[in-house]
């Protein structure tokens, strides 16, 4: 098993280590997961999937908790959705 993997953070490519939450992966390289109603960055809060603060786009689905899905080769992930 390979020790990190690779993933596209709004068209960036990041390397990560292998079994970061796809939220962590965000916060690692300086950014937040969404914007709110009013404008405000958000990211993850509870890191257990209960507040939705997380939430992104994965592999062309909107609105993913991160901190709920581990990274894998390949996977792209867009923010402030
Ligand atoms: S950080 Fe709370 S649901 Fe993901």
């Amino acid at each position: 098993m390979p020790d990190s993997v690779t993933i596209r953070i709004d068209g960036q490519t990041v390397r990560v280590p292998h079994g970061t939450s796809v939220a962590a992966a965000i916060m690692m390289n300086g950014g937040f997961c969404r914007t709110s109603v009013q404008g405000e960055p958000r990211s993850a809060v509870c890191g257990m999937g209960i507040c939705f603060e997380c939430r992104a786009a994965v592999n062309g689905v909107a609105q993913q908790r991160t901190c709920q899905i581990t990274c894998v080769d390949e996977m792209q992930v867009v923010t402030h959705g």
